[in-house]
């Protein structure tokens, strides 16, 4: 199996949690998107659901599918999320922001009864931050500023996109990627960092993720 029907499998997977009338949470990137065709299929086939997008992205793609929508201030309580991840711990902790939705899926992960994060096996990781660099949503103004503080507590970090094109995220600010060895202690990190004036969100998840679905060359392995 290459790396797509990984991300397949598993993301199909996590679709049959889904029950008729349910408020699910849709997260965002290439894994996601194949949870949201499928659910397309299923609203198509009948299925009554509201979906509450993390992304302009995959609002974009659940419309396209059928799938109706709504936001987290109309339904402020979602019962199941389906999101990605970019690295996952043996203890459920996560690197997300890969696809510069980290404030959005906070948001809604921290809304949500129960998340289902669906990766492929290479998300597995022995340590946070040692295959991904974790992203930081910053504010626009004083950049420069904002990065010199981050870079106290990862080392190095560097402006998605760069000087000349930086990314914009859906609320209009730019991503910082910051380069750890390993994050010693996520949970403290997270929140060192969220201190930081003109920091707005990072991506580290610890403790939200109910159940990792892992597609592997020899079928679903679970986290849990
Ligand atoms: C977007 C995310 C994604 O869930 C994460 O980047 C994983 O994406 P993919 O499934 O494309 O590898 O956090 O902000």
């Amino acid at each position: 199996m290459n790396i797509e029907q990984l991300k397949k499998i598993a993301a199909e997977k996590a679709t049959e949690e889904i029950r008729e009338a349910m408020v699910v949470g849709l997260g965002t990137g290439s894994t996601v998107y194949y949870a949201l065709l499928k659910i397309g299929e299923m609203v198509r086939d009948g299925l009554n659901i509201i979906g509450i997008p993390t992304s302009s992205s995959t609002e974009k793609i659940a419309t396209e599918q059928g799938i109706p929508l709504s936001t987290v201030a109309a339904h402020p309580i979602i019962e199941l999320t389906i999101d990605g991840a970019d690295e996952v711990d043996a203890h459920l902790n996560l690197i997300k922001g890969g696809g510069a939705a980290l404030v959005r899926e906070k948001i809604i992960a921290n809304a949500s009864r129960r998340i289902l994060i669906v990766v492929d096996e290479s998300k597995v990781s022995r340590g946070l931050g040692t295959s991904f660099a974790l992203p930081v949503e910053i504010v626009q103004f004083g950049w420069e500023a904002t990065k010199r503080v981050v870079d106290q507590i990862c080392g190095q970090s560097e402006l998605r996109g760069g000087i000349q094109k930086p990314l914009i995220t859906d609320n209009g600010n730019y991503i910082l990627d910051c380069h750890f060895d390993e994050i010693p202690e996520p949970e403290k990190v997270e929140l060192q960092l969220n201190n930081i004036p003109g920091v707005v969100e990072n991506g580290i998840f610890v403790n939200r993720a109910d159940k990792i679905i892992i597609g592997t060359p020899s079928g679903i392995r679970y986290l849990e």
